[in-house]
């Protein structure tokens, strides 16, 4: 019973309850953003936290929505304890499957919502922030966050290399295996494993979560710092909270409970200080694919495997993919 209670409820919720950085940074950005009679809307309610965050500043209503059954009861019973059961209503739903008039009753002044895994959209934060500014909230909402970057740097790192690929192992040659590799980025403490930054970090994507004009594709020029070989992208995310509060995952926030995204390149890619090298980046909404060149099936074919084009068009339930928060 147990295992099966964990699939629904991942014991990441508990480093992230406890992630004191993420805590304090999130209340301090609602304290400065809810004003007294405000409608909040909170997307992904979890123990109800930022919820709660939300009423003691006085919002007249939270309304803060949770799709998993098991846990939205459990935050029922974490409101009800709080004392703000008045002013803090669960509705156990998607936020996409809400309606004003029904769960809320006006178009909601702020909106909240803490559903980032480590490379920023793995947990379906586009959509679910598109949907709610189209038909959740007041025109001019305001929004904790209110905007969210991708970071990457360029990483030569063997021993993270290793993580996803293999030659040849005490002689002999095991690289049949590389059909197996992750083909999309994996999550991992980067400061775990030896490394050597190729590049200073530069942004992959800029999203202002006020519009609904969102880049999907970009072609980046990386000015290499240092010389040596590419094995990988390291991504990370910044949060622009409230004005003057960013939250990040980066490799330098110790403590966070969030790990970095990795990206290995399908072969090392030798470069020279000074140099340029090509990065294409891509998403579906969901997830992030990062490649040196700007040609796909090239990084593809060089992958031996399915063409990276099917990988971006499959959906979020489909079971080859889990967002990676840790
Ligand atoms: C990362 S947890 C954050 C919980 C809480 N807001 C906090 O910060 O402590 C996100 C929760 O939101 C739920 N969730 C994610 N996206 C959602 C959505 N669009 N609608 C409703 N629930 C969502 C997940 O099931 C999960 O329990």
């Amino acid at each position: 019973m147990n295992r099966a209670v964990r699939q629904l409820v991942p014991r990441w919720h508990f480093a992230m309850m406890n992630d004191r950085a993420r805590n304090e940074a999130y209340r301090t950005a609602i304290a400065s953003t809810v004003r007294p009679g405000d409608v909040v809307l909170d997307i992904g309610t979890g123990a109800g936290l930022l919820a709660l965050f939300a009423a003691e500043r006085g919002a007249e209503l939270v309304v803060t929505c949770e799709s998993e059954p098991l846990v939205a009861a459990a935050a029922r019973l974490v409101v009800a304890q709080s004392g703000f059961a008045n002013r803090v209503r669960v509705v156990q739903a998607h936020s996409t499957e809400l309606q004003v008039g029904v769960d809320l009753p006006r178009p909601a002044d702020v909106l909240v919502s803490e559903i980032f895994d480590c490379a920023l959209l793995g947990e379906g934060a586009l959509p679910a922030l598109g949907h709610a500014r189209r038909r959740l909230l007041r025109e001019d909402a305001r929004m904790v966050p209110g905007r969210g970057r991708l970071l990457g740097q360029l990483v030569e790192s063997p021993a993270l290399y290793a993580c996803n690929a293999v030659s040849t192992v005490e002689g002999f040659d095991l690289s049949v295996f590389d059909q197996f590799r992750t083909l999309e980025y994996f999550s991992t403490c980067v400061a775990n494993y030896p490394n050597r930054m190729l590049s200073t970090p530069f942004v992959i994507f800029d999203f202002n979560f006020h519009s609904d004009d969102v880049p999907s594709r970009r072609e980046i020029e990386v000015a290499v710092s240092a010389p040596g070989l590419c094995h990988a992208v390291m991504m990370w995310f910044e949060l622009d909270l409230a004005p003057g509060i960013v939250l990040s995952n980066g490799i330098d926030q110790v403590g966070t409970h969030w790990r970095q995204a990795v990206q290995t390149f399908r072969k090392p890619v030798p470069v020279t200080a000074g140099a340029q090298i090509h990065i294409t980046a891509a998403h579906d909404n969901e997830r992030v694919l990062v490649w040196p060149g700007s040609d796909q099936d090239g990084e593809s074919r060089q992958a031996g495997s399915e063409v990276s084009t099917r990988r971006i068009q499959m959906h979020r339930n489909d079971s080859a993919w889990q967002a990676r928060r840790v």
